[in-house]
């Protein structure tokens, strides 16, 4: 098995047999959490206007989703709920399944990964374990980190580094990307809280006071969720176990 980690969105994807996809801080964390809650479709767009316009569309033809996102880490006007994986896990979703989801960063990397025509699970520390199982018996795992606006994160790269040692027990052969992750991870003493805290985007949100998304964002395995997005006339994740 051969694994590689892509540290940014705005570099190639190389062939590959699989996409995990990580934001955890916070889309993928995020979106775990609202299978978690029982959500049962989430339609990522790549634009705020995208998103208004899929929820109307699909709101047409079914109960209205939730719209959810941010943009600065913010909720846009006019959203249902902004990014917070811990305000989502607190919400009543009063038997709304299906959602659309816009961030700057997350919801772009899956949309790139979806494009490449293989399939793509968004995965985040929260169940990197039942990710990793899930993909164990393909030949070429590929890891894509979203980053931050085109650019590599330490929040995603120390995520990728956790999957990269679940993956290299198995004895993946690693690419250069993957052997940075696993660095990264390793030289941060395997303590993700600690990692989240100091990276940029994690400051941020500690700054904008979303310490507990942190917290919560960096308990590992605590979920059993593996997620897949379906391509169709718009993309789609669902819980496939
Ligand atoms: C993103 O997609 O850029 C992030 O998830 C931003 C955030 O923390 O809300």
């Amino acid at each position: 098995m051969r694994c590689e980690v892509v540290l940014s969105r705005s570099e190639p994807l190389p062939e590959a047999d699989c996409w995990l996809v990580i934001d955890i801080l916070r889309a993928t964390t995020t979106i775990c959490a609202f299978f978690d809650r029982g959500g049962e479709r989430l339609y990522p767009a790549a634009t705020i206007e995208e998103a208004f316009a899929l929820r109307d569309r699909l709101a047409e033809a079914g109960p209205r989703p939730i719209l959810m996102g941010e943009r600065n880490a913010l909720p846009p006007d006019g959203f249902d709920l902004g990014n917070s994986p811990l305000e989502l896990a607190a919400l009543d979703l009063a038997g709304r399944t299906d959602a659309v989801m816009a961030t700057t960063n997350g919801t772009a990397a899956l949309l790139k990964a979806a494009a490449s025509d293989t399939p793509v699970l968004p995965v985040c520390a929260r169940n990197a374990a039942a990710t990793a199982a899930a993909v164990i018996d393909l030949e070429r795992i590929g890891i894509l980190c979203a980053g931050r606006e085109g650019a590599s994160s330490l929040d995603d790269c120390a995520c990728a580094g956790l999957l990269v040692e679940r993956l290299s027990e198995r004895g993946a052969e690693l690419g250069d990307g993957a052997i940075l992750a696993l660095a990264a991870w390793r030289d941060g003493g395997r303590d993700l809280a600690a990692l989240l805290a100091r990276s940029v985007h994690g400051r941020r949100l500690v700054a904008l006071g979303f310490e507990r998304d942190l917290a919560f964002a960096a308990q590992i395995d605590a979920s059993d969720a593996v997620l897949a997005l379906e391509s169709g006339a718009a993309s789609r994740i669902v819980r496939r176990r």
